[in-house]
């Protein structure tokens, strides 16, 4: 199977496809025939104007031609709606460097489509969340069947609907009746729909779905093109917006300053809540996020199982705000991460060496690098790094619409009117907002007594590296397994660098005291990881140059993130307050797609992953 769909590109440049004989875009002007078919067949940008959010929902993603239209055309728009989604599936994915000559074509795409080819990693099967413009444009892609990724995505009410497959004739599939009725199920009452096609049986398809269609004037050389509307003479049969949903954003108070908490009002902020966070700490990141570096790596399984996916949806939505925000080799530093682990037989179906899985055998030039042997059992992770999750917290915080009040411990949530109330153990009331969202660690169990929550402690040691031919002891990268090793970190105050490497597991206990005997299963457990590094840190510690530092994790019972309300037996609490913790052992990798997806609920949007995996972290799976 190739890795990426081979496109050719013929003369002048029209690209073309060897599958389906057809080409991806008109001879001419191909990024006009975008705005003129889909944008202008859909009233766009006039109808975005002033909008929360507009939600566009395409057929056919092929080199981004349409994304990025819609992209620059939000861009350029002073009336832009605050957040522009735009949703596609496609089959055959091309390769990035296809997705870049499409876009250079056209001078004032061509910054765009870098961004894009950016993103273009990584794409299996599956719902991927892409971001841009720091969040505000966000692209998820369906990879996969169109009927079968459409039917995978959470609903979501679409506001536009671009058709663009290739030609009836030789792409019957994604003009089916069937395709059709799948995709006027994203349509709302006065939903425009464009496409080029002005196929007889696609009009007639359309009809008998709620769609009145006619035929508009096309950009010559083409005669014409298909403009339609949702607009049925019947009531549509929908399932109601989830009780969650706010008509509009509001005031919200985030209980809790760490890698949770931040991340829920960086997501609520960007779609214009006023998010007030109530730490209890004198500063942020005061619990399990004051650990000083952690490692944000993909969960991998020879099956694919579904926490895999689910910290690879994870990373991708969370790699943006590190991008955004931080200083690599400062405050994270991308690059990748070995992991160390005897059971790599078997790959998951359809992985291959050169992707789209990010995740492989580690190589032998990979192992030397990593003063590793040859034949030692790795894998490598192209798509990890180490983050220091206070700068995350702090940059997550500064955004704008968030708030932070430090030496606030909230003891209390009570109801007062159409509001929320947080006391502390006076019963003094320290704020109140519309809605609130515990996100306390494992102090949420105070405030959720009812939920399943476990700590977890951890300890883990650091150590300075050396510097000149000792330093040559110490990985080129971190490297996971049974633990983790993470080298090189600076520490810029006392400009050097340090190493960190953990973690112990005390299941049920919550104190953060020092123990010795955690320091010597975690010095075991370096030299196991790495046996330069084991005398290194060995040495360390016997001069006196080591530090430990413990935190509590929060973890579930099935050990996944639990994002939702705190009730999840009572529909009428979906408004009460909701929780987003028990991010256990990988608070890096899932804190952003909480936050996400706490907010995409809220807002009733596309979801930053397909349902049923959305599903795996919502509170309500303990109903
Ligand atoms: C030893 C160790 C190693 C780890 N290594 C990694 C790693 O390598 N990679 C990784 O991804 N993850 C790692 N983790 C996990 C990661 O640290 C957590 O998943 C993450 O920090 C949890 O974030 P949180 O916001 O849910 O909770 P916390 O960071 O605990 O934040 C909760 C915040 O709420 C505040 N608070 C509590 N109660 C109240 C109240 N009543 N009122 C107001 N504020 C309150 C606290 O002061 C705190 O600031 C590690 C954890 C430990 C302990
Ligand atoms: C005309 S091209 C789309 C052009 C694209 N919208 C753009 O702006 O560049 C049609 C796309 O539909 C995809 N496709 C064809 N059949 C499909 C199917 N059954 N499911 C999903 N995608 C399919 C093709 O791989 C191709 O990329």
């Amino acid at each position: 199977m190739p890795v990426a769909e081979p496109v050719e590109w013929g003369a002048g440049d029209v690209p073309h496809s060897p599958r389906f004989g057809d080409i991806y875009h008109s001879c001419s002007g191909a990024l006009a025939q975008a705005r003129h078919v889909f944008l202008g067949g859909c009233g766009l940008p006039g109808a975005w104007a002033g909008q929360a959010q507009w939600r566009i929902l395409e057929t056919g993603f092929g080199l981004g031609l349409n994304f990025l239209a819609a992209w620059h055309a939000w861009r350029q728009d002073p009336a832009r709606a605050r957040l522009l989604h735009f949703v596609s599936v496609e089959a055959y994915p091309v390769a990035g460097a296809d997705v870049r000559r499409a876009a250079a074509l056209h001078p004032e795409l061509g910054a765009l489509g870098e961004a894009l080819a950016a993103q273009w990693h990584g794409l299996l099967p599956g719902v991927h969340r892409l971001a841009f413009d720091e969040g505000r444009v966000l692209l998820t892609l369906g990879i996969g069947e169109a009927r079968q990724m459409l039917r995978a995505l959470a609903p979501f009410e679409a506001d536009s609907i671009f058709l663009d497959g290739f030609s009836p004739a030789v792409n019957p599939d994604m003009w089916a009746p069937e395709l059709l009725k799948t995709v006027a199920r994203f349509a709302r009452r006065g939903t425009r729909l464009a496409t080029w096609s002005i196929a007889r049986p696609l009009r007639d398809a359309l009809v008998p779905l709620g769609f009145s269609a006619h035929k508009a004037p096309g950009l010559p050389p083409k005669r014409d093109c298909l403009q339609a509307r949702f607009d049925p003479a019947w009531t549509p049969r929908r399932a109601p917006p989830p009780p969650e949903q706010a008509a509009q954003p509001g005031t919200c108070l985030v209980v809790g300053a760490g890698l949770a908490g931040a991340a829920v009002a960086a997501s609520l902020a960007r779609r214009g809540w006023q998010v007030t966070v109530l730490e209890a700490a004198a500063d942020p990141a005061a619990g399990a996020s004051a650990l000083p570096v952690g490692l944000m790596a993909p969960h991998w399984s020879p099956d694919d199982a579904l926490m895999s996916r689910l910290s690879r949806a994870g990373i991708r939505v969370g790699w943006q705000p590190l991008q955004d925000w931080l200083v690599p080799g400062r405050d994270w530093q991308p690059g990748g991460a070995l992991e160390r682990r005897d059971d790599t037989q078997r790959m998951p179906d359809g992985w291959q060496a050169d992707g789209p899985n990010e995740s492989w055998y580690a190589t032998a030039s990979r192992l030397h690098e990593a003063g590793l042997a040859p034949q030692t059992p790795a894998l490598w992770h192209a798509r990890a790094a180490w983050v220091r999750p206070a700068r995350l917290i702090a940059a997550w915080l500064s955004r704008p619409g968030v708030q932070l009040r430090t030496g606030m411990r909230v003891s209390r949530l009570v109801r007062c009117g159409g509001s929320w109330q947080a006391l502390d153990q006076n019963g003094t009331v320290l704020a109140q907002a519309e809605r609130v969202v515990i996100a306390a660690g494992i102090d949420s169990r105070a405030l959720a007594p009812g939920l399943p929550l476990n700590a977890v402690r951890g300890q883990v040691l650091t150590g300075p590296c050396p510097g000149g031919e000792d330093g040559a002891a110490l990985p080129s990268h971190p490297i996971n397994g049974d633990g983790h090793l993470i080298p090189g970190v600076p520490d810029e105050a006392a400009h050097t660098r340090f190493w960190l490497a953990g973690s112990t597991y005390g299941r049920g206990e919550d104190t953060r005291d020092i123990r010795e005997e955690d320091t010597v299963a975690n010095l075991a457990r370096i030299a196991r990881l790495h046996g330069g590094a084991g005398t290194l840190a060995a040495d360390a510690h016997a001069g006196g140059q080591t530090q430990a530092w413990a935190g509590v994790r929060c973890t579930s019972r099935d050990r996944r993130p639990l994002v939702g309300p705190l009730d999840p037996l009572d529909p009428a609490a979906a408004q009460g307050p909701w929780i987003c913790s028990a991010l256990g052992s990988r608070g890096l990798s899932f804190a952003a797609l909480c936050g996400e997806l706490l907010a995409a609920r809220w807002s009733g949007e596309p979801m930053p992953l397909a349902h049923a995996l959305a599903a795996a972290l919502d509170t309500r799976r303990l109903s």
